[in-house]
């Protein structure tokens, strides 16, 4: 009955940050976790599972960061985290430490899950760097003193699991018993607590029945659907649910390259392919491309470990291409609009890889701003909270403090993150600030007919 509460409880996705007067209520088992990784997903994991009623310990080798963390501060941009981790801080479910070593062993408690959630950053050709995993496996493997399960959270090229079995089977001399287990994160950035919570399935693939009733058990408090399956299979779905989405993201972005040729909406076209429920209608918004630290490199290290295993899996290769076209779709529309650039001034809108984030990596606006200094134009741009970090990667452009002193004197604008903030704006305004009211919208997020109306020179993806 408990379970029942808790799963309608959960059905309420702003309830989230409640969830912990219906634990305390579900006769749930709550395990000792440790979370290896506090980036986006090991920490939003580890947030989340203390959430649930688990006892976590997060590690990060990185010092100042758990010192950060230890001081109550949340180190990345994600909304409902900071205050989820204040809670669960103060509840005692979850503590920050600097080493494995005491990471499985904190407080007198053993941690049997140890879940991996370091980086696996991309490699100059494509495939994903997996130091850091083998690293964590043999660091635990060599601490552990009883049954342990090593859960994979990153996101790992097929077989990773079984690179990690070899690695704990040559330090795991005394023969502590343990199981390898993947179970993929699934969750967006922006939207990360609640997907966490909130889950379309939980994907554990497991090596033993008994490393599957752990894990069930860990996540039997969130409803979504449980698919157990292997661990090889697991690992799959990551890849192919994430270069999936991307093609889906491709698909619709080279349809609009052919609205725009014969004078059809993109918008209506990507409405009624949606509604067709084979289709669905998430994932077909078109824009100047895709970014971010997952799809890129994912799709990158999922062709490349198909090649590997020798399959061409050409499809993906060409999704990729069609992203790279999208931004310089962008760069030629600019172009097209304003006939010379040199000395103009361009204004961007936008520039974390997605609303909701302050992540720039692989952020499309990075080669928008490329683009357009090899023309010499003066650029100035805002963000309303990537800023900080776009400073660390953008050079030779102004940051100005909000939407309309970058538009100010500008010959063009363009919308590169559709940040439900610029929805907002007085665009009457903005247009009278400009020295020419030209308006590349790269993310369709206003009306074309009153940005006409308005005076606007505009311009959008797919659209008449
Ligand atoms: C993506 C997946 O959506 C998550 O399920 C996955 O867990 C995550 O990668 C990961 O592997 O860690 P994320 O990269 O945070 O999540 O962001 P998305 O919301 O998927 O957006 C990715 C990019 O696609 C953004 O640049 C966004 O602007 C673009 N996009 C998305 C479009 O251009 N059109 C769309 O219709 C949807």
């Amino acid at each position: 009955m408990g379970r029942n509460r808790l799963l309608s409880a959960c059905q309420e996705t702003d309830k989230v940050l409640n969830f912990e007067n219906f634990i305390l209520e579900f006769d749930m088992k709550s395990h000792n976790i440790c979370v290896v990784g506090t980036g986006y997903v090991g920490l939003v994991t580890g947030t989340c599972l203390a959430e649930i009623g688990h006892r976590v310990v997060c590690v990060d080798s990185n010092k100042s960061k758990i010192r950060y963390l230890n001081a109550g501060k949340c180190p990345i941009y994600e909304p409902g985290l900071p205050e989820l981790l204040k809670k669960n801080r103060k509840a005692g479910r979850i503590a920050f430490v600097d080493s494995i070593k005491d990471g499985i062993q904190h407080k007198g408690r053993r941690a049997q899950v140890v879940f991996i959630a370091v980086g696996t950053p991309p490699r100059p050709d494509g495939s994903a760097d997996l130091s850091a995993i083998e690293a964590v496996a043999a660091d635990v493997a060599k601490r552990m003193t009883d049954y342990t399960i090593f859960v994979d959270k990153s996101t790992v090229p097929v077989e990773t699991g079984e690179w990690v079995k070899k690695t704990i089977e040559r330090i795991n001399k005394r023969g502590v018993p343990y199981d390898i287990a993947s179970n993929p994160e699934f969750l967006a950035e922006g939207s990360a607590v609640k997907d966490f919570m909130n889950p379309d399935r939980v994907v554990l693939g497991v090596s033993s029945k008994r490393a599957e009733k752990v894990l069930r058990e860990i996540y039997a408090p969130l409803k979504g659907p449980i698919l157990a399956t292997d661990v090889k299979s697991a690992e799959l779905i990551k890849h192919a649910s994430n270069s999936f989405l991307a093609t889906k993201i491709s698909f619709i972005n080279a349809v609009s390259r052919l609205c725009e040729k014969v004078g059809a909406d993109v918008t209506d076209v990507a409405k009624g392919m949606g509604l067709d429920k084979r289709i669905g209608p998430s994932f077909l918004r078109p824009g100047i491309g895709f970014g971010g630290f997952c799809f890129p490199k994912d799709l990158e290290a999922f062709y490349w470990i198909c090649n590997k295993k020798g399959y061409d899996f050409k499809l993906l290769q060409e999704v990729q291409a069609i992203n790279k076209d999208q931004k310089q779709w962008a760069l030629e529309q600019v172009s097209e609009l304003l006939w010379n650039l040199g000395g103009k001034k361009i204004a961007l809108w936008g520039l974390a890889f997605k609303p909701n984030t302050d992540d720039m990596r692989f952020a499309p606006s990075l080669d928008i701003v490329e683009g357009l200094k090899e023309h010499k134009v003066k650029i100035a741009a805002h963000d309303p909270v990537s800023m900080d970090n776009a400073k660390k990667v953008l050079k030779g452009l102004t940051f100005a403090k909000d939407p309309y002193a970058a538009a100010k004197g500008a010959d063009c604008l363009i919308l590169v993150t559709e940040w439900p903030q610029y929805k907002d704006l007085d665009l009457e305004k903005v247009r009278k600030s400009m020295r020419t009211p030209v308006f590349l919208d790269g993310r369709n997020l206003y009306d074309p007919a009153k940005m006409r109306k308005l005076g606007f020179d505009y311009r959008s993806v797919g659209r008449p």
